[in-house]
């Protein structure tokens, strides 16, 4: 850094091998001393991580990590046009809010593009960034002190109270998917939900499964959970008042026709896409399949659920509707959701990384 700062240099990169050794708001400034340079800070994968201040009426912008894959010029750089067309960076300054989605993988998602547009549309000033978390204890510890104002993760959304600065958590999966699957199987004027005293089969136990299930029970219908891991089903059964399965036991389970199943694992997620949670001839008990996977947007599964016979709700507008309650929540503003609407539709899947 001594001899950067020497030879006058305007940016400075400081790559790190692992975040939970790097403190991103007091690590740049001892490093940077007294002189404040703008430092471009890159971890090994696609996060950036806009850690503003104002030091001797300069402006210090770091950035760690982006999951950008086409010319990054390290690992885990933003490309020049993504910084000015996803990130808005010319627009950040010191009041710019952060948001950040958090997860691993988490260099796919299209959470950045679509938050990053509605912000600029309705002239919010913030900026949302994906940030790649390997270990979500060491994350929460060493980052919530920060004036992070919110991320979405697996719960799904935490926000920092402006009122008090408390961390409150909520979960915009279960509203998004449940609100997409009544919507699929009625008209949306029916006042009574379409999910009452229906059977209600749940694969998978995790995040997305628990949103889904909840939101079910709590819709009038009868819930089953079927998950690799049978103790998990078991788990989430007794959590929510419902009967658990083994994916073999589904295969050929059929108290009733007309039912509805919700894929909530990531079987069938691109790159895997010839594989479906459920083999096909099981299907023909359904009215109504949703698959949460949303990459690709027309999975294996729903694709045979559709050749059954059934009305199938793609993961894409569950991403959609929880993406506009989350931008509720982040903005108090209306989201902008016919804009929000296009972006979905016509953005192209990020590459993992
Ligand atoms: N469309 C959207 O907006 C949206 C929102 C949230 C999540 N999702 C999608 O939902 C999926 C699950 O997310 P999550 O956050 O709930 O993940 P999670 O908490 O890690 O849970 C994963 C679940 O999938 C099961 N699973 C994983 N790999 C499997 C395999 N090869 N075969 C059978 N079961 C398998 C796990 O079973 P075990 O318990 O046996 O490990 C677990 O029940 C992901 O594909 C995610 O992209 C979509």
């Amino acid at each position: 850094m001594a001899s950067a700062r020497v030879r006058g240099a305007d940016l400075v990169e400081i790559r790190l091998d692992h975040l939970a050794v790097f403190h991103p708001r007091r690590d740049p400034q001892l490093l940077l001393k007294n002189r404040p340079l703008p430092a471009l800070v890159t971890y090994r994968l696609l996060v950036i991580l806009l850690d503003l201040y104002q030091e001797k009426g300069q402006r210090t912008l770091s950035l760690f990590n982006c999951a950008l894959p086409r010319k990054e010029s390290a690992p885990g750089q933003p490309t020049i046009s993504d910084l000015l067309n996803v990130y808005n960076i010319k627009q950040i300054g010191p009041d710019t809010k952060v948001f950040r989605i958090i997860g691993k993988p988490v260099g796919n998602s299209k959470s950045p593009i679509l938050h990053n547009a509605a912000f600029r549309s309705v002239g919010f000033n913030a900026v949302y960034v994906p940030l790649l978390v390997d270990d979500l204890a060491i994350f929460l510890t060493a980052y919530l002190s920060l004036d992070f104002t919110g991320f979405r993760g697996a719960v799904n959304t935490i926000i920092r109270r402006s009122t008090d600065g408390k961390l409150v958590g909520y979960n915009t999966d279960y509203v998004g998917a449940i609100s997409a699957i009544e919507d699929g199987i009625r008209g949306k004027d029916a006042s009574i939900s379409p999910l009452v005293g229906k059977t209600f089969i749940v694969i998978g136990a995790g995040g997305a499964g628990k949103a889904l299930a909840y939101g079910a029970r709590e819709n009038g219908a009868k819930v089953v959970i079927a998950n690799r891991s049978y103790e998990r089903a078991r788990e989430l059964a007794n959590l929510i008042g419902g009967c658990a399965l083994t994916l073999a036991e589904l295969e050929i389970f059929h108290p009733e026709d007309g039912m509805i199943l919700a894929n909530t694992t990531s079987t069938g997620m691109q790159p895997n896409i010839a594989e479906t949670p459920l083999i096909k001839q099981a299907l023909g008990s359904y009215a109504v399949v949703f698959d949460a996977v949303d990459t690709p947007k027309v999975t294996w599964l729903l694709r045979e659920a559709e050749e059954a016979g059934a009305t199938v709700v793609s993961g894409m507008e569950m991403f959609l509707r929880l993406a506009i309650g989350q931008f509720e929540l982040f903005t108090g503003l209306a989201a902008p959701e016919n804009l929000m609407h296009d972006i979905v539709a016509t953005t192209e899947t990020r590459t993992k990384i």
